[in-house]
């Protein structure tokens, strides 16, 4: 019905976009740019593209405000952080929601240098270092450097002796309640790492199970 009338609106607003010369008058904008017979016309700008340019200078001044004007509430740093964050959480979420992820069958002797790193640290805050003494040589508790253990070498024994503690009475308590499963894991991470090595005062082997990284 008004079919004719809506395509010439669309029409004219397709147009008023393009702002395209009209063919029979190309000659009133013909420039004298003229390459080997190819010549050039001036036509204006088109305005859908214009439009565009518009926005993204609306965008770059606003954003211009954003990060440099604004940046005690905005900036890339702190939107990281804020991410990274959101990031820990849903991590820690997943963790609580499920108990089992990392279990004395499941959990990975760590070998880089920031972990063992890091195990040193919690060695030492930990306590450990009362009775392990710090060059792991022992006192109290067994040497860690040797070969013989008591409760049994690898990555497994050593995280279960850390997270369920040694024999009743010996004074190697259950660790699980007051350490993380990251920080028992560090820490297992670690005694391994140090096997092998020479503490000053070496306290005599103890226990028969031989193990060896
Ligand atoms: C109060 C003293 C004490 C503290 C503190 C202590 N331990 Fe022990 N640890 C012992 C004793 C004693 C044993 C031997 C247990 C046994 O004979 O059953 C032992 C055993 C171990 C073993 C097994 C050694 C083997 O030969 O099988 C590991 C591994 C260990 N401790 C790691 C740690 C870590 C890690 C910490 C710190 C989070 C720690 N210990 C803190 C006293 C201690």
């Amino acid at each position: 019905m008004n079919d004719k009338k809506q395509l010439s609106a669309w029409k004219k607003f397709l147009n008023s976009m393009t702002k395209a010369h009209d063919l029979d008058s190309e000659d009133e904008i013909l420039t004298d740019h003229d390459y080997d017979g190819i010549k050039e016309l001036d036509n204006v700008l088109p305005p859908w593209w214009l439009y565009g340019f518009y926005i993204t200078i609306a965008i770059g001044i606003f954003y211009y405000v954003q990060v440099f004007t604004n940046a005690e509430e905005y900036s890339q740093e702190k939107e990281y952080a804020a991410e990274v964050e959101e990031g820990k959480k849903e991590v820690e979420a997943y963790k609580a929601a499920n108990p089992d992820l990392f279990n004395t069958d499941n959990i990975e002797l760590l070998t880089d240098a920031a972990s063992l790193n890091k195990g040193k640290e919690l060695f030492a805050t930990k306590t450990c270092t009362a009775c392990h003494l710090a060059d792991l040589g022992g006192s109290i508790g067994p040497n860690l450097t040797d070969d013989k253990w008591v409760l049994g070498g690898g990555m497994k024994n050593i995280f279960n002796t850390v997270s369920k503690g040694g024999r009743p009475g010996k004074g190697m308590i259950a660790w699980e309640g007051t350490l993380s499963v990251e920080e028992r894991q560090l820490l297992s991470s670690y005694i391994i790492s140090m096997q092998g090595t020479s503490p000053a005062n070496p306290k005599a082997e103890e226990g028969d199970i031989i193990w060896t990284k």
